[in-house]
């Protein structure tokens, strides 16, 4: 269990326009590949990623209900496409966009592929309260973000 001083997470990291974020994972979700963008974002050293659960970015504004999505989704070998909160090692944030679905050898499934890319203000704001909505209906933690 790691104990957050609610304060850091206000640190927003801007994720570039012309970059994208990728990482690979084995099929129960440990990283097998991180990009450089992927660790100058959220600020891990490619050995601290590779190996870990993938859950290591998880932000807790992220609502459960979004992975149980995920995981259903390319467990189904289809695409996933959603807005994700992620959390920094810092424990500042980005938002993006994941494109999220199978790597295929052969025919047969080896592994998950995720490409990330920037979203809009807009966008971030309308998923804060979705994301904020959907924990509170499911009983989990709250937090308030205010955007200036
Ligand atoms: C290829 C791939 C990429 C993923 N990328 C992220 C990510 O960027 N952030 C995240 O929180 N979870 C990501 N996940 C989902 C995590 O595996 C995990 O389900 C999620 O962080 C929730 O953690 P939990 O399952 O331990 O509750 C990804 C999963 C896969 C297969």
């Amino acid at each position: 269990m790691v104990e957050y001083d609610e304060s850091e997470f206000l640190v927003e990291t801007e994720v570039p326009e012309d970059e994208l974020i990728i990482s690979r994972t084995d099929l129960s979700g440990k990283i097998t590949y991180a990009n450089e963008t992927f660790c100058d974002i959220s600020g891990y050293h490619e050995d601290e990623l590779l190996g870990k659960s993938h859950n290591i970015v998880r932000h807790p504004d992220m609502p459960s209900a979004a992975f149980k999505d995920l995981w259903e989704t390319i467990k189904a070998k289809k695409q996933w496409i959603g807005i994700v909160k992620n959390l920094r090692k810092d424990k500042g944030f980005y938002w993006v966009e994941a494109i999220v679905s199978g790597v295929y050898k052969k025919g047969e499934l080896v592994e998950y592929k995720s490409l990330r890319t920037p979203i809009s203000y807009e966008t971030k704001l309308k998923y804060q309260r979705l994301y904020d909505k959907m924990r509170a209906q499911d009983g989990e933690k709250i937090r308030k973000v205010i955007y200036e």
